[in-house]
């Protein structure tokens, strides 16, 4: 077992209560294989992405994708905060996320944001069944990302998102983000948010 494989099995989530396998194996890596994404499974994640559930079906999420060695995955690069370019360049594959602000009828939708995330939770999971880890980043300059890509009025940038295969060489990072990358992987505890009766 390599020193990668060694980690991904010391990031499973400790968990108290038994969960799904993905959901359990699923972290967030800042350094990834060097193999690009295949187009069948660029595929597959939007396809999880289509079929998750939103506010009256609006399906208000967006994505912009690029991969490595394109000018638009530069452009992305050019768009992250200082900390998460440091890193994301590991990653074959980078992507925006976005948001439609509003419904058909001119109003706010309130729930898009809420719909963008459920996407990408979906997306994360069929990724993680076929080795593919997601690590989302809200640093990342959305003004900028707007602008650079010219993203049409009405819709939101929210996020980006690295990708790549699980099984990235831990040595591609700093030390500092090695030491990250192997903490141990903390939460808090289910009482502290899931409330019976009421909220305490
Ligand atoms: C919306 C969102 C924004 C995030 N932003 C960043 C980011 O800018 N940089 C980063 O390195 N990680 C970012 N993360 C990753 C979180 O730090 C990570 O999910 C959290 O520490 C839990 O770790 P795990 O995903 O490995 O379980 C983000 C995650 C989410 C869901």
């Amino acid at each position: 077992m390599n020193i990668s494989e060694q980690i991904q099995l010391e990031n499973i989530a400790a968990c108290e209560y038994e969960i799904f396998a993905l959901l359990k194996q699923r972290y967030s890596p800042r350094t990834f294989k060097e193999a690009s994404i295949k187009q069948q499974h660029i595929n597959q994640i939007f396809e999880a992405a289509r079929w998750s559930a939103s506010s009256n079906n609006i399906q208000p999420w967006r994505f912009i994708y690029a991969e490595r060695n394109t000018p638009a995955y530069d452009k992305i690069l050019s768009c992250l905060n200082d900390f998460n370019r440091e890193w994301a360049t590991n990653a074959p594959l980078l992507m925006l996320t976005a948001y439609k602000e509003e419904t058909e009828d001119g109003v706010e939708n309130f729930h898009a944001l809420h719909d963008l995330g459920f996407a990408i939770g979906s997306m994360t999971m069929q990724a993680q069944y076929m080795g593919i880890a997601l690590h989302s980043m809200a640093g990342v300059d959305w003004e900028k990302a707007q602008d650079v890509f010219n993203v049409p009025e009405g819709y939101h940038i929210a996020s980006a998102i690295a990708v790549g295969y699980y099984g990235g060489e831990i040595e591609k990072l700093s030390e500092e983000l090695q030491e990250q990358e192997i903490n141990e992987r903390k939460r808090i505890r289910q009482r502290d948010f899931a409330f019976k009766e009421q909220w305490d």
